[in-house]
């Protein structure tokens, strides 16, 4: 079954979705976009972006490589929608897996753990995983790491998954280092001043999945949604503004970056199944024997420490991890009901209050829904 066969109509997106999840037997991947290899299909076409919006030092300081030099795409059909197949540095995706699986999980940032743990059990989820990470793999399957448990992370505005909302007094600051790298990236594709407000990351193992839903909780969709994957690929579903609207799909490899803007901030989409990476993407494509960065020349970007990567790549290995990064409010607005001076106070530590594969509406998370 072509996902471009599907007729659009009652749950052609779900028809879809349950087709790539499949097992047994497994599905037919020839119609998956790989925007890896380029213009491969009609429907893809190449996008200049100009190199003039990040200056090269800019760039190589978040471990990017010079706007110049990436490619970026766009896909026929869905105006506004951006791809970019991993424009990262050599050796630069390995400072950024580390701060998804050691920095951002920590407090003040809320977890899905956080439902079920006290927060002494959730305050030290690298350390207490590290060790089993770092094992070589037997072939015997181990209990899983606290790490390995991880389903979602969220950063800034803190989504409430039950009430679909972010708000002014659910907020902790949000990462310096992905606000930087964020806004580079953004104004590279034509949006200058973008402002990091609200992160979410998800934890992908070999048999998670994301049901299809909209990013539509921010106040402002005239900013873009900007997402970036590391580890195990994927395959991403793009469909259309109507749930029923049949998907495209795409792979998703370790490095790659994707922007919905425009007419295609607020299309439905999905992630029915995670795949081993291609070889050169993943943890191989990542190490390099030079360091990425020197001391003093301003780079946010550092080589993890040789134990730090060891249970990065045992983590890796078999999982994925995506963050999507969004701006919630446009400049000078306020949420309703709050003061103008009130565009939200960074407090503490904030309750996780949701259910860890439960719905959330809107962006429904259910690592096997839509079966
Ligand atoms: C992804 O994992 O690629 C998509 C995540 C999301 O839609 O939030």
């Amino acid at each position: 079954m072509a996902a471009s066969l599907v007729e659009s109509g009652e749950d052609a997106f779900r028809k879809v979705f349950k087709f790539y999840k499949r097992r047994n037997p497994p599905p037919d991947f020839s119609n998956v976009l790989d925007f890896s290899k380029g213009e491969g299909s009609n429907k893809v076409v190449p996008l200049k972006l100009d190199p003039a919006t990040v200056s090269d030092a800019e760039a190589a300081r978040v471990g990017l490589r010079p706007v110049r030099d990436w490619t970026a795409f766009e896909l026929r059909g869905y105006p506004g929608f951006i791809f970019i197949p991993d424009p990262f540095v050599l050796g630069s995706q390995a400072f950024w897996v580390r701060q998804c699986l050691k920095t951002y999980p920590r407090k003040p940032n809320v977890c899905n753990l956080d439902m079920h743990m006290s927060p002494s059990d959730t305050q030290d989820i690298w350390d207490r995983s590290v060790p089993d990470l770092r094992l070589p793999s037997s072939g015997k399957r181990r209990p899983d790491t606290l790490l390995e448990r991880l389903r979602w992370v969220t950063l800034g505005y803190h989504y409430n998954w039950d009430t679909k909302t972010y708000c002014a007094d659910r907020r902790t600051p949000f990462p310096a280092d992905l606000h930087q790298l964020s806004r580079h990236v953004t104004a590279a594709c034509g949006f200058p001043g973008f402002d990091a407000e609200a992160g979410i990351l998800n934890y992908y193992r070999p048999d998670s999945s994301l049901g299809i839903h909209v990013d539509e909780s921010e106040l402002d969709h005239s900013r873009p949604l900007l997402s970036f994957s590391f580890g195990q690929s994927a395959i991403f579903l793009l469909g259309g503004l109507c749930r029923r609207d049949p998907p495209t799909a795409m792979y998703m490899h370790s490095g790659d970056l994707m922007l919905m803007s425009g007419q295609s901030r607020l299309l439905h989409h999905a992630v029915p199944r995670i795949l081993p990476a291609p070889r050169g993407h993943a943890s191989s494509g990542m190490e390099s024997s030079s360091r990425v960065s020197s001391p003093g020349d301003g780079s946010v970007v550092e080589t993890p420490s040789q134990e730090d990567w060891e249970a990065c790549v045992g983590y890796i290995r078999s999982s994925r991890v995506n963050v999507t990064v969004r701006q919630v409010l446009a400049p000078g607005q306020t949420f309703p009901g709050a003061s103008s001076s009130h565009r939200g106070t960074d407090v503490g530590r904030t309750g996780g209050n949701h259910d860890e594969d439960g719905e959330c509406g809107k962006r429904k998370r259910s690592r096997d829904s839509e079966t």
